[in-house]
C-alpha cells in the first residue's frame, strides 16, 4: 500500500480511477478481516447512499492493537507528554494499550453499554482519553467526542441530539497554568439529558466534585474491578464507529457519521502513505482528539499503522513559546503535523524560541485546517524544519474522515500555499455556481468530489434528509465540500477557503448563524449580524455587528457581557473578536442580509462595496462605515 514514487503515485492514481473497486479492494485486504468483504462498493450521490465492503466484518482496534501483539508489543502506541514539562512522560506500548482498551471495554460492557450505544467522551489529553475512544470501537458503542472547549449546553445539545446513555469526564483539565473544570460542566449539560444514565469519571486534578449516586462512578475504582479479556466485537463495515459534530452554515452543528471498515482503510492508507511513516518513528500531531485531525491521525491511522504517536495534554505556549520543540527534543519526534494558527502564533512570539532548540530528529512537517500561508510556510521550512523537510499542505475536513488533497512527503514536488494534488480514489471537480464543471488549468472554481472514497461523511446521525441537502443538493451528483479552489497552470490545487457562512477560527469550524444565536441570547439584543474577516494569527476572526434594544450605556461593558454570553452558550472559541453596535444591518427589500457588505467593513475595504441598489435603507451603510472597528 507504500507509493514510494512520483511515478507509482501518478500509476496508483491512475488505476484508483479506473478501477477504484480493484483498487481499494487491494488495499483493504491487507488488514484482518473477521469475515472478508465480498462486495466492495454501492453508491448513489443523487439519493445519497454509500457503502464500502458492506457485507465484511472486523473491528477497527483488532487491526490498530490486535494486529501489532505479534509484532511489536513492547513498542510505544501512545507517548504522553503532560502538561508539565518536568512531570514523567509516559509511554504506552501496544500490549500496554491493549490491556487498557480491554479493562475499559469490560468497564462499559459492566454498565450495560452494547453495540450500537451512544458514548459521549468529554475529556482533556490524557491517555485515557484515547483509552475511552477505542474501548467503545471495541465493543461496538458509538463514540462521540465533545471537545474539552465547549460549555455545558454545546455538550447538552450534542448528547440529545444522538441520545447519549453513558458519559466519559475527569474531574477536572490542566491546560498550561489554568485548570478547568469538567464533571462540574457536565453535571451542569446533564440537567438536560435525560438518556445519560451513567457518569464515569477519571480523576486528574483532584478537584472536589459532585459524585450521584447511582449514577456517577470512579474511572479507578471500575477499572480496577474488570475483567482482563475482551474479544473485539464483530462490526459490519458499515456499522457506525463514531459521531463527530462539526458546525455548517445553518441551525445546530450536525453529528457526521463515519463507519467502521471504510474509515479504517482509508486512515490507515493516507497515514502511510502522506507522512511516508517509516517503522519505529515517532509521529506527534499537536490536534486534540475532540476533532477530527485527533481521531483520524493521533488515534487511529497512527495506531492502525503500527506508530508510535504523541499525545500532548499542555498548550504551545506553556511554560514558553518553545514547547513545542522541547517536545520534538524530548521524544525525537520524525514526523511534526500541526496548525497554520499555532504556526504563526509561534512565528510571532519571536525566533528566541526556536533558534537554539534542537529539531534534527524532524523529517516531515505537516499542516492541516486552514490555508497555510505563504510567510508561515516559509517560515515552517526554513526554522522548523530547517530547510530538509518536506512540508505536506494536507486539504481535507470531518466529513471527508481523511487526507483527501495534499503532497505525500518527499514525493510529491512542493508548492508554498499549495495542498498539491488528489490523493489515489480522490476525484477532485470544480464547479461554477450554476454547477457546471470548470475543466482545464489555471481557473478558479467550487471545489466538489465526484466518486466516492472510502470514508466520505455516510449520514448526519438521526437526519439523512440533513446529510442529503448539505452536501449532495447544491450540486446534484456530487460532494460539495463547501470550499473555494484554484487549479492552477500545473494542475496543483490551492485551497482559497469556504464560500459558505462557515468561519474558520483558528482551524475550528464555526457557523456564523451559530453564533448570532448565542449573540441574540443576550438580553437586550434585538438583532446581529456575524462574518469572519482576515487575522493574521487565527486566520480567520469573527466580527459581530450586533443591534441593541437601548443604546448601552457602557458599551465596553456591554461587550464582555455578550461575550460570556457566547461562551455560556458555544465556548470560548467562539467569541467575537470584535463587536460593532449598529442601529441597523443592510438588507435587501426581501429582508436578506447582505453579507457581503458586513465582510467588506470588516476588512476594511469600504471604497469598492459593489452593487448596493437593492437595498432598504442604503444609509445604514454609511452608519456602519462609520462606525467600524
Ligand atoms: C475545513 C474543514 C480536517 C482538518 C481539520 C479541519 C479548511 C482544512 C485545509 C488546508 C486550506 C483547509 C477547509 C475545510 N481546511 N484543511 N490544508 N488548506 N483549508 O476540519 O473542522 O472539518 O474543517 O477546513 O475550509 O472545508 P474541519
Amino acid at each position: 500500500m507504500r507509493i514510494t514514487s512520483l511515478q507509482q503515485y501518478h500509476e496508483a492514481y491512475e488505476e484508483s480511477v479506473k478501477t477504484p473497486e480493484k483498487f481499494w479492494a487491494g488495499i483493504a485486504n491487507e488488514f484482518d478481516w473477521i469475515k472478508p468483504f465480498t462486495k466492495v462498493l454501492d453508491w448513489n450521490f443523487d439519493d445519497y447512499s454509500v457503502k464500502w465492503f458492506e457485507d465484511g466484518q472486523m473491528n477497527i482496534t483488532a487491526n490498530a492493537l490486535d494486529r501489532h501483539l505479534k509484532t511489536i508489543p513492547d513498542q510505544a502506541a501512545i507517548i504522553y507528554e503532560p502538561n508539565e514539562p518536568g512531570d514523567e512522560a509516559i509511554t504506552l506500548t501496544y500490549s500496554e494499550l491493549h490491556a487498557r482498551v480491554c479493562k475499559f471495554s469490560n468497564v462499559l460492557k459492566n454498565q450495560g453499554v452494547v453495540k450500537g450505544d451512544r458514548v459521549c467522551i468529554y475529556m482533556p489529553m490524557i491517555p485515557e482519553l484515547a483509552i475511552a475512544v477505542l474501548a467503545c470501537a471495541r465493543i461496538g458503542a458509538i463514540h462521540s467526542v465533545v471537545f474539552g472547549g465547549f460549555s455545558a449546553q454545546s455538550i447538552a445539545d450534542r448528547i440529545n441530539d444522538s441520545e447519549c446513555k453513558v458519559v466519559i469526564t475527569t474531574d477536572g483539565a490542566i491546560r498550561g497554568n489554568k485548570t478547568i473544570p469538567m464533571k462540574e460542566t457536565v453535571d451542569d449539560a446533564l440537567v438536560t439529558c435525560p438518556s445519560v444514565e451513567k457518569v464515569i469519571v477519571k480523576t486528574r486534578t483532584k478537584t472536589p466534585v459532585s459524585m450521584i449516586g447511582g449514577r456517577d462512578l470512579w474511572w479507578e475504582q471500575e477499572e480496577n474491578e474488570a475483567a482482563a479479556d475482551c474479544p473485539a466485537e464483530a462490526m459490519n463495515a458499515e456499522d457506525p464507529l463514531f459521531i463527530l459534530y462539526t458546525s455548517g452554515s445553518t441551525g445546530k452543528p450536525k453529528g457526521v457519521v463515519h463507519t467502521c471498515g471504510g474509515y479504517m482503510v482509508y486512515t490507515a492508507y493516507t497515514f502511510a502513505n502522506v507522512f511516508q511513516y517509516n517503522p519505529g518513528e515517532v509521529f506527534f500531531c499537536t490536534a486534540d482528539i475532540g476533532w477530527i485531525t485527533g481521531h483520524s491521525y493521533l488515534v487511529y491511522g497512527p495506531l492502525l499503522n503500527g506508530a508510535k504517536s504523541v499525545l500532548f495534554e499542555g498548550i504551545p505556549t506553556y511554560p514558553d513559546a518553545g514547547r513545542f520543540w522541547d517536545i520534538i527534543k524530548r521524544h525525537s519526534v520524525n514526523i511534526f503535523y500541526t496548525a497554520p494558527t499555532a504556526i504563526r502564533s509561534l512565528m510571532g512570539f519571536g525566533d528566541e524560541h526556536i533558534e537554539n532548540k534542537d529539531l534534527s530528529s524532524l523529517r516531515v512537517l505537516g499542516s492541516v485546517g486552514e490555508p497555510l500561508n505563504e510567510e508561515a510556510w516559509h517560515w515552517y521550512n526554513d526554522k522548523v524544519g530547517q530547510g530538509n523537510c518536506p512540508i505536506v499542505d494536507t486539504w481535507w475536513q470531518t466529513e471527508t474522515g481523511g487526507l483527501m488533497i495534499s503532497p505525500i512527503a518527499g514525493i510529491t514536488p512542493l508548492k508554498p500555499a499549495f495542498a498539491t494534488l488528489p490523493l489515489p480514489g480522490v476525484q477532485p471537480m470544480l464547479v461554477d455556481e450554476n454547477g457546471k464543471e470548470i475543466t482545464g488549468n489555471g481557473v478558479n472554481g467550487n471545489l466538489c468530489i465526484k466518486y466516492p472514497w472510502p470514508s466520505i461523511i455516510r449520514t448526519t446521525y438521526g437526519d439523512h434528509e440533513r446529510c442529503k441537502s448539505t452536501y449532495f443538493s447544491t450540486y446534484p451528483g456530487l460532494y460539495f465540500t463547501g470550499d473555494g479552489c484554484m487549479r492552477d497552470e500545473d494542475g496543483y490545487y490551492r485551497i482559497t477557503g469556504r464560500v459558505d457562512d462557515v468561519m474558520n477560527i483558528s482551524g475550528h469550524r464555526i457557523g456564523t448563524a451559530e453564533v448570532e444565536n448565542a449573540i441574540n441570547m443576550h438580553t437586550g439584543v434585538i438583532e446581529s449580524a456575524v462574518v469572519g474577516y482576515p487575522h493574521d494569527v487565527k486566520g480567520q476572526g469573527i466580527y459581530a455587528y450586533v443591534i441593541c434594544e437601548h443604546p448601552t450605556i457602557n458599551d465596553d461593558l456591554t461587550r464582555k457581557d455578550i461575550l460570556a454570553t457566547v461562551t455560556r452558550v458555544i465556548g470560548p472559541i467562539a467569541k467575537p473578536d470584535k463587536i460593532q453596535f449598529v442601529t441597523g444591518l443592510p438588507k435587501t427589500r426581501s429582508g436578506k442580509i447582505m453579507r457581503r457588505i458586513l465582510r467588506k467593513v470588516a476588512e476594511g475595504e469600504t471604497s469598492n462595496l459593489g452593487d448596493t441598489s437593492t437595498l432598504l435603507d442604503p444609509s445604514v451603510v454609511e452608519s456602519i462605515i462609520s462606525g467600524a472597528l
